[in-house]
């Protein structure tokens, strides 16, 4: 499906299906919308009059018009007060139109939508995100898919001639999104940190990036006994996968993305009891699928940055290998860990992987990581945590969140609650309390880093979806590629 920009107006296009934005304020049938109106024989404002349609954000109003007219169907879609209209508002409309363009089976859809901010390129750029997520559908486990591919081949995005660029951008940055919902969907017998090192290698060669996998051995030599001690009872072989990509130049700016890769987390011998959700733990590599899908778009939109993607990517299973629970594990910085929970293994991992990264000197260093149940609990399905030890980095993230539409909500680094992780016998235990569990595992992961501006993003909640929702279809949504993306480019 081509999406381009067009400065045809609605007078004069033809096709299938036109969508037409209206504000709540603009309902009265003059100028161009009176013109559209009369040469539809008086369909909108029948329209109107029948659904009642008020423009409310969100409403949508679909029609078939005279077999006579240049176009087979309109949809009016409702944009609230014009002074509420927001950049994410725009992608969700976006997505709405194309969900009801794919249900009438359009081949072709011309979408006219006003710009916001007085800015084109921004404008044109959402659209094309909300109507791409939108569109997207992972038939590659059905033998036969009940969804058919929708049959949509052209969108023309009306009154944004020359905005060609944008649309592309965006779809250099939903190509990214994409990936991360297809491995994060993906079950643990398809990706499997043996799959997600050749993706890593894939992108590298497609896209020209550079990729080193350490191996057991290789982190071994490294002394990460942090991770190798989750890795210990899987039947696989840990991955540790560091992707870098360079720009031409010298680089403005170098940054290090870190995403928790646990392709199954069964608990380890703390094993998951029934009703904590152990048939979704494949998504367990939803920070390391993001990591992914950032590089691919990154690598696609080359910016003047050098980017470091890493992930230490194992599986959390038991066997007679297994650790057990209170074996004390030396992550690669010296410092040991009595492991009084093997279900917390995400930090395990990660302090292995957020070593590595400061080693490699860079200006800042983000991790994602479906890390804990406690911040689903806080914060919902729908909002990330965001910790960080630098107000600028957290500022930075936060920005990039509002222009991508996903949402992070800064939680602290009580340094206090560290009390609850002391251990009698080693340096820290991996689990303190119930209480404040986002927290304390936010707090361990500092432990792991020395002085580089550093942000964590606990992304339990947002990585996956039970159902439609704006942009995402029900199930993985590769939250927080957008943020990730737009946060490297700023
Ligand atoms: N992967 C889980 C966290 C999780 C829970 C992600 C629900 C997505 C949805 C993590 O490894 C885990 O098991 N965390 C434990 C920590 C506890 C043992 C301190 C948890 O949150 O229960
Ligand atoms: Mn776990
Ligand atoms: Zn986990």
């Amino acid at each position: 499906m081509e999406i381009k920009a067009t400065d045809t107006s609605t007078l004069d296009w033809t096709g299938d299906i036109l969508a037409v934005g209206l504000f709540e304020e603009g309902l009265e049938i003059t100028g161009d919308l009176a013109k559209l109106n009369e040469k539809l024989s008086g369909t909108i404002e029948e329209l109107i009059a029948e659904e009642e349609f008020e423009g409310k954000s969100g409403s949508t109003a679909v029609t078939r018009v005279g077999s006579k007219a240049p176009i087979r169907k309109i949809i009016l879609v409702g944009l609230g007060k014009s002074e509420d209209l927001k950049l994410d508002g725009m992608r969700r409309t976006a997505a709405a139109i194309a969900r009801i363009a794919k249900k009438q089976k359009s081949k072709t859809l011309g979408i006219s939508l006003p710009i916001v901010n007085e800015d084109p390129a921004a404008t044109a750029a959402v659209i094309t995100e909300g109507i791409h997520l939108a569109l997207h559908q992972d038939n590659r486990f059905k033998s036969e898919p009940e969804d058919k591919e929708p049959k949509l081949e052209t969108v023309d995005l009306l009154g944004l001639g020359g905005q060609q660029e944008g649309i592309s951008r965006a779809e250099k940055i939903v190509s990214g999104v994409i990936l991360a919902r297809e491995l994060v969907a993906a079950p643990a017998n398809e990706v499997t940190p043996i799959t997600m090192a050749e993706t890593a290698q894939d992108i590298a060669s497609k896209y020209g990036l550079s990729v080193k996998i350490l191996e057991k051995e290789d982190c071994e030599k490294e002394g990460m006994g942090a991770f190798l001690g989750v890795a210990k009872a899987s039947d696989l072989p840990p991955k540790f996968i560091h992707l870098t990509y360079t720009p031409e130049g010298t680089p403005r700016r170098k940054l290090a993305i870190v995403g928790k890769g646990l392709t199954f987390d069964s608990g380890g011998l703390n094993i998951k009891g029934s009703g904590s959700g152990i048939e979704t733990m494949k998504m367990d590599m939803g920070g390391a699928g993001a990591t992914l899908g950032a590089a691919k778009a990154i690598a696609q939109l080359k910016p003047d940055v050098e980017v470091h993607f890493i992930s230490a990517a194992t599986e959390n299973m038991i066997s007679g290998r297994a650790m057990h629970p209170g074996d004390i594990l030396k992550a690669s910085n010296g410092k040991t860990i009595e492991v009084n929970n093997t279900d917390a293994e995400g930090r395990l991992t990660l302090a292995d992987a957020l070593v590595f990264a400061e080693k490699l000197e860079v200006d800042a260093i983000v991790d994602l990581a479906t890390l804990t149940g406690a911040c689903l609990i806080a914060l919902g399905k729908d909002i990330s945590g965001l910790w960080s030890t630098d107000e600028k980095l957290a500022a930075e993230i936060k920005s990039a969140a509002e222009v991508s539409g996903e949402k992070f909500w800064q939680m602290p680094l009580e340094e206090k609650y560290f009390e609850g992780m002391k251990s009698p016998i080693a340096d820290m235990k991996n689990t303190g309390p119930r209480a404040g569990g986002s927290i304390t595992a936010a707090l361990f992961l500092k432990q792991f880093i020395k002085d580089t501006p550093w942000a964590h993003l606990d992304i339990a909640g947002p990585v996956w979806s039970d159902k439609e929702n704006g942009v995402n279809n029900s199930g993985a949504t590769g939250f927080p590629v957008r943020t990730l993306v737009n946060w490297v480019l700023s």
